[in-house]
C-alpha cells in the first residue's frame, strides 16, 4: 500500500531505483505497530522466538511501569554471547563477523565468526582465571580495537557485567566509574590511536586506579609498540594471558533479567548515572531494530562508525548486528583522517551497504566540499543512518543527495542510552521520510507529547515534551545501586510516564520532530554532558567563585558549551586568554577533552531568582545573541546583572 498523502517536504520510501524492503511494506508496518501497542505481550513473545533460549520465559512482561519497575521474559534463560557468536557457527563460521578498519588509512582486518568465538572464549577464560565470576563488574577503558568487542562478549559469556568507559574520559572520570560500580578488574590498552595520534590509555588508567586497592587485575591489550610500565602482580598483557587459555568456554545460563552491562550517562544533576541493561529484552530490542530499521539483509556489510564507549556502539556495532549474524565494521579512526574523504574511501574499499553516523560528522565533512565524496565509488551503499542529535534538514539533504545519490533512504534514529535501542525512526525502504524528522515510532513504542504541566497533547499538530507511555524490552531497568534515583529521574516529572528529557513536535501527519533537550543536559557532537558536571569542574578551580554553563548552537558540534564565570580575587591581573586556558584544562582533567567549553564569558554576577536559583534560560538567550527576548525578568534578585552580562557579551563578540 502507498502512504496516505502527507504534508511538507517528503522523500518517498521507495527509492527511485524501485527498491523496496525485503521484509514488510508500510501497511504491514502499521498493522504490526498497532498490534504491538494493543497486545505488547503477544507481539514481543512472537518476536522473542528470534533469539536462542536455553529455557523459554514464563511471563512475557511483569510491569509496574509508572513506578519504574519492569521485567521482561522472566523465567527465561539464555546467553547473549551464545546468541551473538555460537549460534551462527553452523551456517556462517567462515563469514566475516567483524571487519576492523584501523586508524592507519588503507588497513583493515577481517575476523570470521569462528575466530570471534575463539577470541571471545579465550578472553572469557582469562577473566575467569583472574577470579571474575557471574555478577562481577569489569570496566573496559579501551580504544576501538576488536579486543573491546571480544571482551564485552566474554563478559556476557560468563555472566560478568561490563562497564565500558569511553576512552576520551579523564583519569578522574574513569576512577569515579570504577569506584561506583565496584569493579575489581580493568581491561585497557597500552595506547589508543586516533587520527594518527597516540592516546596514553594505560598511563591514564594507572592514574585512575592509583591507591585504589579494589582493582586487583589490569589486562593491557597491545595496540601500538609503545612500552608501558607494568605493575607486577597487578598488570598483565592481555595477549600473553590469552595464550594460556582454551578456545572453548561454556556459556553461563543467564536469567532474562540478569544484568548485562552498566553504562554511565550524564543527567541534569549530580554525577553520571550507571544505567543498567539486562539480557533478553535488550538483545531483542537491539537485534530487531537493527534488522527492520536498516532493512539488514544477510551477507551485507554494515558499518556503524560510533564509538563503543557510547550506547550506539554497544547496540549497533556489537550486540544488534552480531545477534543477527551480520558483518559489522569497527572503525578506529576519525571522519577527517587523513582527509575528509576517509568514510567514503572505506565505503569503496569494504563495499559497505549500510552506513550509520552522527550529524556532527556529516556537518564536518559536508563543509569540506562534495569532491571528497564523489571521488569514491559509493554504489554499494543502500541505507544511510544518523543518530545522536537532531539533524538539520540541509545536512539531511546533503547526506541523502550527495552521499546517497538520492538512492538511499536516510534513517534518522531517535533514542537514548536509557532506551537501549532505537525508538523513533523510519524503517528503510518502508517509511516515507521528511528531512529533519525522525518520523514514526518503532514497534512497541508509544510516544506521548505533554505540555510543561504534564497535560497530554492529543492529536496531531502539537508540540511539547516527549514521554513514553508503555514499557519496551530494551529499556534500562535501573541505575546501578540506586533504584530510587532511577525512579526519581525518569518517572516522577510526569506521573505515569517515562520522561525522555527531549522536546518534540508531532506534525499534522503524526511525524515526530525532536527539538533537543529541555533539561540541563547538552549534546556536544553527540556526546552527552550535564551542565552541572562542567560547572562543578570549573568551580573546583580556586580561580572560580561561581559558574553557569549553557548549550548554545554550534556550526559543527550542534551544540557548543558556553561558560559564564564569576572569578575570585586570585584571578585578578590574569588575561582572559590565560584564564580560559587554565579553566579548559581543568575541565579536560575532571571530565575529558570533549567537555571543554567553547566559549567563556567572565562576568561580575549571575542572574538569580530571589531564592538563589540561576536563571539559565536568560544566559542561553544571551549566548544566542537574543538580547531582546529574555522573557520575564521580574523574579530576578538583581535585574541590573543582566545588562552587565549583555554588555560583556557584546564586548566579547566585538573582540572576536
Ligand atoms: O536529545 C536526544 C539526542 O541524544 C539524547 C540521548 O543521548 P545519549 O543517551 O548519549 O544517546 C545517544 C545515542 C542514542 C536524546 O535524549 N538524540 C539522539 N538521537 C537523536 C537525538 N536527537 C534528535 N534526533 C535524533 N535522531
Amino acid at each position: 500500500m502507498q502512504h496516505p498523502p502527507r504534508t511538507g517536504e517528503i522523500v518517498p520510501a521507495v527509492a527511485p531505483t524501485g527498491r523496496r524492503s525485503h521484509l514488510i511494506d508500510f501497511e504491514h508496518y502499521r498493522e504490526l505497530y498497532a498490534r504491538s501497542i494493543r497486545d505488547p505481550e503477544g507481539f514481543w513473545a512472537e518476536q522473542a522466538e528470534s533469539l536462542s533460549w536455553f529455557f523459554k520465559w514464563v511471563n512475557v512482561l511483569d510491569s509496574s511501569f509508572p513506578e519504574g519497575d519492569v521485567g521482561w521474559f522472566s523465567g527465561g534463560r539464555l546467553n547473549v554471547s551464545f546468541n551473538c557468536v555460537d549460534r551462527h557457527l553452523a551456517t556462517r563460521s567462515e563469514q566475516a563477523a567483524i571487519i576492523w578498519e584501523a586508524d592507519e588509512p588503507g588497513q583493515h582486518r577481517v575476523i570470521t565468526y569462528r575466530e570471534l568465538k575463539h577470541e571471545v572464549c579465550r578472553i572469557a577464560n582469562t577473566l575467569k582465571s583472574a577470579g571474575v565470576m557471574k555478577g562481577d563488574r569489569v570496566v573496559l577503558y579501551m580504544p576501538m580495537i576488536p579486543e573491546v568487542a571480544y571482551t564485552m562478549l566474554a563478559c556476557a559469556r560468563i555472566g560478568a557485567v561490563h562497564s565500558v568507559v569511553f576512552a576520551g574520559f579523564s583519569a578522574e572520570s574513569l576512577r569515579d566509574r570504577i569506584v561506583d560500580c565496584g569493579a575489581k578488574v580493568l581491561v585497557t590498552a597500552n595506547e589508543g590511536l586516533r587520527g594518527g595520534r597516540p592516546i596514553p590509555l594505560k598511563a591514564i588508567a594507572d592514574k585512575a586506579i592509583q591507591g585504589l586497592h579494589q582493582v586487583h587485575t589490569v589486562f593491557v591489550a597491545k595496540r601500538t609498540e609503545a612500552d608501558v610500565p607494568m605493575v607486577s602482580g597487578r598488570d598483565q598483557w592481555l595477549h600473553e594471558a590469552m595464550e594460556r587459555e582454551r578456545r572453548v568456554c561454556p556459556t553461563e545460563w543467564m536469567a532474562a533479567e540478569d544484568p548485562l552491562f552498566i553504562l554511565y550517562t550524564s543527567g541534569s544533576t549530580g554525577k553520571p548515572k550507571g544505567l543498567m541493561h539486562t539480557q533478553a529484552g535488550y538483545l531483542l530490542h537491539a537485534s530487531l531494530t537493527h534488522k527492520y530499521i536498516f532493512d539488514y539483509q544477510p551477507g551485507e556489510i554494515y558499518a556503524c562508525v560510533a564509538d563503543v564507549g557510547w550506547i550506539t556502539g554497544h547496540s549497533y556495532i556489537v550486540y544488534g548486528p552480531l545477534c543477527n549474524g551480520a558483518t559489522t565494521v569497527m572503525f578506529e579512526s576519525t571522519p577527517l583522517y587523513p582527509d575528509p574523504g576517509r568514510y567514503w574511501e572505506v565505503v569503496e574499499r569494504l563495499k559497505i551497504n549500510v552506513f550509520y553516523t552522527a550529524p556532527t560528522a556529516i556537518r564536518a565533512i559536508a563543509r569540506e566540499g562534495d569532491e571528497w565524496v564523489k571521488k569514491y565509488d559509493r554504489s554499494s551503499l543502500r541505507v544511510l543512518g544518523t543518530v545522536g542529535e537532531p539533524i538539520n534538514p540541509e545536512s539531511w539533504k546533503w547526506y541523502h543527495g550527495v552521499v546517497g545519490e538520492g538512492r538511499c533512504p536516510v534513517v534518522d534514529t531517535w533514542w537514548q542510552t536509557e532506551t537501549g535501542g532505537i525508538m523513533i525512526s523510519p524503517l528503510a525502504h518502508i517509511t516515507d521520510m521528511k528531512p529533519g524528522s525522525a518520523t514514526l515510532p518503532f514497534f512497541g513504542v508509544d510516544p506521548v507529547v505533554v505540555d510543561e504541566q504534564g497535560v497530554v497533547q492529543k492529536g496531531n499538530g502539537v508540540s511539547g515534551r516527549l514521554c513514553l507511555r508503555q514499557p519496551w524490552p530494551g529499556m534500562a531497568r535501573t541505575v546501578f545501586s540506586d533504584h530510587r534515583r532511577y525512579q526519581d529521574t525518569y518517572y516522577t516529572t510526569y506521573a505515569g510516564y517515562y520522561f525522555t528529557g527531549d522536546g518534540c513536535r508531532r506534525d499534522e501527519d503524526g511525524y515526530y520532530w525532536i527539538t533537543g533537550r529541555v533539561d540541563d543536559v547538552i549534546n556536544v557532537s553527540g556526546h552527552r554532558i550535564g551542565t552541572a558536571e562542567v560547572e562543578s569542574a570549573l568551580v573546583a578551580n580556586p580561580l572560580v567563585a561561581e559558574s553557569a554553563v549553557v548549550g548554545v548552537p554550534h556550526e559543527i558540534k550542534g551544540t557548543g558549551i558556553f561558560a559564564f564565570v564569576v572569578l575570585n580575587r586570585e584571578a585578578e591581573g590574569m588575561r582572559p586568554q590565560e584564564l580560559e586556558g587554565v579553566l579548559k584544562e581543568e575541565v579536560r582533567k575532571d571530565i575529558g577533552p570533549f567537555a571543554a567549553p567553547d566559549w567563556f564569558l567572565f562576568v561580575e554576577g549571575l542572574p538569580k531568582t530571589r531564592s538563589g536559583k540561576i536563571m539559565r534560560r536568560i544566559l542561553r538567550k544571551i549566548g544566542e545573541h537574543e538580547y531582546q527576548e529574555l522573557g520575564n525578568l521580574t523574579t530576578l534578585a538583581d535585574p541590573g546583572v543582566v545588562d552587565k552580562i549583555i554588555e560583556a557579551h557584546k564586548d566579547l563578540v566585538a573582540r572576536n
